[in-house]
C-alpha cells in the first residue's frame, strides 16, 4: 500500500509530546522514510518507532531548544547526515498562557509572559525555518506550521498566546510568498487538545499543563462545538498535516491554513441547548 508521504523525511519541533508526537506517528504510518524529532524533552519518543511498526533507525530524536540557532542548525545538519534530505518541516513547539487576560495580570507578569511565549512560539518558528529552508529548497519540500483556534478567534488563550498564533498566520503568508515556487508553506489551526502543553517558566507556569485544565473541568458542561466537545485526542487532528505535507495531494496549495478545531467558526448563534442543527 502506498502512503501519502512515502519516502519523505519530516523534521518536527516539539515532536516529543502531544500534537507533534501524534503527527510524527501518523507520518511514519503514511510511509515517511524518516522522522526527526527536535524537542527540549525527548523522553516520550523512545517507543515511537515501535508504535509505528518501523525500525528504530527511522526515528532520530534530538534534544534542543527552538530559541537556539546553534541547536537548530546542528539538528538540521544531523538530519541531513542521517537521512540525506528534509522534505517536510513542522514548526510546532509551543507554550500557552493559560488564558491569562489583561485584567488578571500585572504589567510585570505580562512582560514576562510575552517575552518567553513570543520567544518560543514566534521567534522559535522563524528560527526553525531559518535553519531548514535551504534543505527544503533542495528537496522541493514544504512547511506545515501548527496554529490554533487562537489564530482566528478570542478566548483560546490570553492576549500573549492569541497574538503569537496570529503572528504565525502572518508567517504562513509571508514565507509562502518568499519561498515560492520551491517550497509550499501552510498551516493547521487545531482546537483544544488534551496534551501536556505548558506555560512560561518565568512566571511559574512551567509545571502546569493544559490537560490539567481540561481535567479540572470534568463534570462541567463543555463549551459547545459543532463537531465534538471542548477537547479531543491529538491523533484526531493529524489528517490535515498529512494532506498539506503530501506532494501528491497538495501540490497546488500554499499560503493556506486548515481550521481543524471542531467548527468554532460555525457555531453561529445556536447553542447546545437549541438551534437549527441536526
Ligand atoms: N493542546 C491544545 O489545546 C492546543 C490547541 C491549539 C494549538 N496548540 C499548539 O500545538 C502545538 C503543540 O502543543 P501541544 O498541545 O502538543 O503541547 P505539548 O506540550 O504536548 O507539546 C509541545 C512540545 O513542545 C516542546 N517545547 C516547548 N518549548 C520548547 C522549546 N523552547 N524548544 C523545543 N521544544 C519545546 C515541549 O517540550 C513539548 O514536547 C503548540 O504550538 C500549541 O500552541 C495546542
Amino acid at each position: 500500500m502506498i502512503g501519502w508521504l512515502d519516502g519523505d523525511v519530516a523534521f518536527i519541533t516539539g515532536g516529543g509530546s502531544g500534537i507533534g508526537r501524534a503527527v510524527a506517528l501518523r507520518f511514519l504510518q503514511e510511509g515517511a522514510h524518516g522522522v526527526v524529532i527536535f524537542d527540549r524533552s525527548i523522553e516520550g519518543v523512545a517507543t515511537l518507532a515501535d508504535e509505528a511498526g518501523v525500525v528504530p533507525d527511522r526515528v532520530l530524536a534530538l534534544t534542543g531548544d527552538v530559541r537556539s540557532t546553534v541547536d537548530l542548525e546542528a539538528a538540521v545538519a544531523a538530519a541531513l547526515d542521517r537521512f540525506g534530505a528534509i522534505d517536510v518541516l513542522v514548526p510546532n513547539a509551543g507554550i500557552w498562557d493559560f488564558n491569562r487576560s489583561i485584567h488578571r495580570t500585572t504589567s510585570a507578569e505580562m512582560a514576562a509572559i510575552c517575552d518567553e511565549l513570543f520567544d518560543i512560539n514566534v521567534k522559535g518558528c522563524v528560527l526553525t525555518v531559518s535553519a531548514a529552508w535551504r534543505a527544503l529548497v533542495d528537496s522541493g519540500g514544504c512547511i506545515v506550521m501548527t496554529l490554533s483556534n487562537a489564530a482566528f478567534y478570542p478566548a483560546g488563550g490570553g492576549p500573549a498566546y492569541t497574538a503569537s498564533k496570529h503572528a504565525i498566520r502572518g508567517l504562513v503568508t509571508q514565507l509562502a510568498y518568499e519561498l515560492a515556487p520551491k517550497v509550499r508553506v501552510n498551516g493547521v489551526a487545531i482546537g483544544g487538545l488534551r496534551t501536556d502543553l505548558r506555560g512560561p517558566e518565568s512566571i511559574g507556569m512551567g509545571e502546569r499543563s493544559i490537560e490539567q485544565s481540561f481535567a479540572k473541568r470534568t463534570g462541567e458542561p463543555n463549551m459547545w462545538l459543532p463537531l465534538h466537545d471542548a477537547s479531543s485526542d491529538p491523533a484526531d487532528s493529524t489528517g490535515p498535516f498529512v494532506l498539506l505535507a503530501s506532494r501528491r495531494n497538495a501540490s497546488v496549495i500554499t499560503g493556506a491554513i486548515i481550521n481543524a478545531d471542531g467548527g468554532i467558526g460555525v457555531r453561529g448563534f445556536a447553542t447546545a441547548a437549541g438551534g437549527d442543527q441536526l
